[in-house]
C-alpha cells in the first residue's frame, strides 16, 4: 500500500521556485509502482515533475504530483565505435553529461549544464549549442497512462522538432517517460562546433569532448541565471520560424536582426534579440524579471508568483507582436 503525502509545497521541485500546493504527492523511485498508482487512483487528475525546469506554476493542485526519481545507468551494448546505454529518468541531466564526459562516450557535451531530468529532456527535445537531443536519442520506455502497459518509443514514433515531439503535442499526458536509451560515440567523436560562440572559440583546432564541454559551461554561466540562485527556467519563449518574405520585410527595417536556416525554406530569428531591442531586457515587473544577460529568459526575483511571471510574460507577448508581427509561443509549460 502506497501513502501520498498531502498539502506539499512545489516550491522546491520547480527550478522558478514558486510557491504553489499541490493536494497529494509522490516520489518515484521505482517506475514499477506507476501502474498501481493509476489503477488504484483512475479519477485523480495527475501531473508530473522531473527537473521542474521547464513549469511555471500559476495556481495550487487539487491532484497528484508525482516526481520522477527512478536512477541507473545501464550499459546495454558496446562497439569498437560507440555503446548503448538505457539512463533512467529520474538521473539529473548534467549529471549524465559529465558521466558521459568521464567514460569519453561523446555526442552530449554541447548539451553540458541544461537543468533538468533525462526523463524530461526527450519532452521538449533539449537542444544548446547546434545539437538536438534527437541526435543521440534511440528510444525510450514510457508507461501509457490509458493502457498502463509500458512502450517503447523510436526516434521516429516521437516525431522530434526543434523544441517539440509527440510529448509536447498530440500525445500530451498520455506518457510517462520512464527511461531513455542513448547512443554514444566513442572515440573518435564526431563533434559539433559551427554554432556562432564555439565556432570563434575553436576555429581551426580540434577540440575534445571535455573542451566543449568545458566551453559550453563557461558561456552557459556568463550569460544564463544559475536557477539555485535566481528562479528561472531557461528560455521562457520558442525562437519563432517565420516566412522568408516576412523576414525580408523585418530585415529591411532591422538590417541587424540576426537569423538562422530553418527546414522548409523558413527562417528562425532569436525572440531574445527582438525582445531586448524592445527595452525589455533587465527590466523589473515586482517580483518578475527579464534576465540582464539574456532577454529571452525570465526571472523570478524574489517572491514572484506564477500569475506575476505570466504577465510580464504576456506584456512582451504583446509587444513583440505589435513591432514585428510575431506571435511568440512559450518554451516553457504554463500549468
Ligand atoms: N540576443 C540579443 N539579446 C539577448 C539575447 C540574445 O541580442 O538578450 C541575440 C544574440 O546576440 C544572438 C541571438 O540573439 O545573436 C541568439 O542568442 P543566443 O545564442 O544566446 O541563443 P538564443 O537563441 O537566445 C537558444 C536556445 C537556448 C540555447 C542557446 C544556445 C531557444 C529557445 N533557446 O537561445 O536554450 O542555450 O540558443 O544554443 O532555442 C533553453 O532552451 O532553455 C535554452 C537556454
Amino acid at each position: 500500500m502506497l501513502s501520498f503525502e498531502e498539502n506539499v509545497s512545489l516550491k522546491p521541485y520547480n527550478t522558478f521556485g514558486i510557491e504553489a500546493q499541490t493536494k497529494y504527492f509522490y516520489k518515484v523511485e521505482d517506475p514499477t509502482q506507476l501502474q498501481y498508482i493509476f489503477s488504484q487512483n483512475k479519477e485523480l487528475p495527475f501531473r508530473i515533475f522531473g527537473g521542474g525546469s521547464n513549469v511555471l506554476l500559476t495556481q495550487n493542485f487539487e491532484g497528484l504530483s508525482l516526481l520522477i526519481a527512478n536512477k541507473g545507468i545501464e550499459l546495454l551494448d558496446e562497439s569498437p565505435t560507440g555503446v548503448t546505454l538505457d539512463v533512467q529518468a529520474g538521473e539529473n541531466w548534467h549529471d549524465f553529461v559529465l558521466w558521459c564526459l568521464d567514460q569519453n562516450y561523446g555526442g552530449v557535451e554541447n548539451l553540458s549544464l541544461i537543468p533538468g531530468s533525462v526523463g524530461a529532456a526527450p519532452i521538449q527535445n533539449i537542444g544548446a549549442y547546434g545539437v538536438e537531443l534527437s541526435s543521440v536519442f534511440k528510444s525510450c520506455k514510457a508507461l501509457n497512462v490509458d493502457t498502463l502497459k509500458e512502450e517503447t518509443l523510436t526516434k521516429t514514433q516521437c516525431e522530434f522538432e526543434y523544441r517539440s515531439s509527440i510529448f509536447k503535442t498530440h500525445q500530451k499526458g498520455k506518457y510517462i517517460i520512464t527511461s531513455v536509451c542513448f547512443e554514444l560515440q566513442k572515440s573518435p567523436h564526431q563533434t559539433k562546433v559551427e554554432y556562432g560562440a564555439l565556432k570563434a572559440l575553436f576555429e581551426n583546432s580540434s577540440p575534445s569532448i571535455q573542451e566543449i564541454a568545458a566551453a559550453v559551461i563557461a558561456i552557459r554561466e556568463s550569460k544564463l541565471p544559475n536557477p539555485k540562485i535566481l528562479g528561472n527556467c531557461g528560455s521562457f519563449f520558442k525562437n519563432p520560424v517565420i516566412s522568408e518574405l516576412h523576414f525580408r520585410t523585418l530585415k529591411s527595417q532591422y538590417p541587424e536582426l540576426p537569423s538562422y536556416p530553418a527546414p522548409k525554406g523558413l527562417v528562425k530569428i532569436p525572440a531574445g534579440w527582438m525582445i531586448d531591442k524592445l527595452g525589455f531586457k533587465g527590466s523589473q515587473s515586482g517580483d518578475a524579471a527579464v534576465h540582464d544577460k539574456q532577454a529571452l529568459v525570465l526571472v523570478n526575483s524574489g517572491n514572484a508568483s506564477g500569475k506575476d511571471i505570466l504577465a510580464l510574460a504576456q506584456k512582451i507577448e504583446a509587444a513583440v507582436k505589435k513591432a514585428f508581427d510575431i506571435s511568440l509561443e512559450t518554451e516553457v509549460n504554463i500549468l
